[in-house]
């Protein structure tokens, strides 16, 4: 069996998770009180109050509950250096963690729709990103995730503000987050062909226990073009799409997380069940701020523990992940 030793040694990388969602409650009172935020007049512990969501019973309310926290504190990220020291104290836990190399989602539509400009976010997150790898050697690109529960030409402007950053590489991959309720796959179509055209790498979110997530798993692959599910876990219940995701090697990261009022970590058995289909599945940390579960450092020997998985197990997802990763050339040989 794999022991915390063998989890902490092990070379990880880890494919989904929010830069936005890295944020604990210490980080937000800093950040309020830095940018002077109503949030600066509550203690920490009315902050903690805050991230005891979930356990409504219902996956789509509970996922709303979390996004409610979620970007209930993203306010606070407003400066460029707010987006940067977000970013260097996440790279500064994966050097301690061994976590080598990550791919960091961002939300750009829930900050310049507050006014914040799409350059202070990205190069705030970018420079944090040069600085990790010259002082710890961990490798990081970005993703811009798109809210689904907005509009497609809030998306399509969103691509346009970006261009240019993706244009050198700033940005590596196109993503598809928030509220999945009433806002398929299948609505983000033409936004995925303008990303393909542009070079964006293609993920997209399929939360857990969503209504018609199998439907929404086979819109991403036929419709959208992923190359990546984020979550992707009820896949389990079709196997054709079982098939269609292990023929197309598509990686699924699957996010065990607990929250609050979970004692364990969740998920556990349907993530080692696409294991053992032959699935390229991960596990990530998602949101390591707000979720009780942490960061992956944290929470793998949990998950290995819990699961009583082995240590080829345990390499196994870890081995996905760098080959479900968006690096190219010769800087995979590294791995
Ligand atoms: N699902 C959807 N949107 C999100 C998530 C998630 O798990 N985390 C942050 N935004
Ligand atoms: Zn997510």
């Amino acid at each position: 069996l794999a022991d915390a030793a063998f989890c902490a040694a092990l070379p990880k990388a880890e494919l989904h998770l929010h830069i936005e969602g890295t944020l604990t409650p210490a980080q937000k009172l800093a950040l309020a009180r830095r940018n002077r935020h109503a949030m600066a007049s509550m203690t920490l512990e009315q902050i903690e109050q805050t991230h005891h969501f979930g356990g409504s019973g219902s996956p789509e309310v509970d996922l709303k509950q979390m996004l409610d926290c979620y970007y209930g504190g993203i306010e606070l990220l407003s400066t460029r250096s707010d987006f940067f020291d977000t970013a260097l104290a996440y790279l500064d836990q994966c050097h301690r963690e061994g976590v080598r190399y990550a791919e960091i989602s961002f939300d750009p539509q829930a900050h310049t729709s507050r006014g914040v400009p799409m350059a202070d976010v990205v190069v705030g997150l970018y420079e944090a990103l040069q600085y990790g790898r010259a002082t710890w050697g961990v490798q990081a690109q970005l993703i811009l995730c798109i809210n689904r529960d907005r509009s497609v030409d809030s998306a399509l402007a969103t691509l346009d503000e970006a261009a240019p950053y993706r244009e050198c590489g700033w940005i590596v991959g196109l993503g598809l987050d928030s509220n999945e309720a009433g806002n398929p796959p299948s609505k983000f179509v033409e936004v995925y062909r303008r990303a393909r055209e542009q070079g964006y790498r293609l993920t997209a979110h399929c939360d857990v226990d969503q209504v018609d997530s199998v439907k929404h798993i086979w819109q991403c692959i036929e419709l959208l073009g992923v190359e990546r599910i984020d979550h992707g876990i009820n896949c389990l219940e079709d196997p054709d799409l079982i098939e269609q995701l292990r023929q197309r090697g598509t990686c699924l990261t699957a996010c065990p997380t607990w929250r609050l009022r979970d004692p364990q970590p969740r998920r556990v058995e349907r993530i080692r069940a696409m294991l053992q289909h032959g699935l390229r599945v991960t596990i990530n940390s998602d949101d390591p701020g707000l979720l009780a579960s942490g960061t992956l450092g944290r929470m793998l020997p949990r998950v290995a523990a819990h699961g009583r998985f082995t240590r080829a197990e345990m390499a196994q997802f870890c081995r996905n992940a760098f080959q479900g990763a968006w690096i190219d050339g010769p800087t995979q040989a590294a791995y």
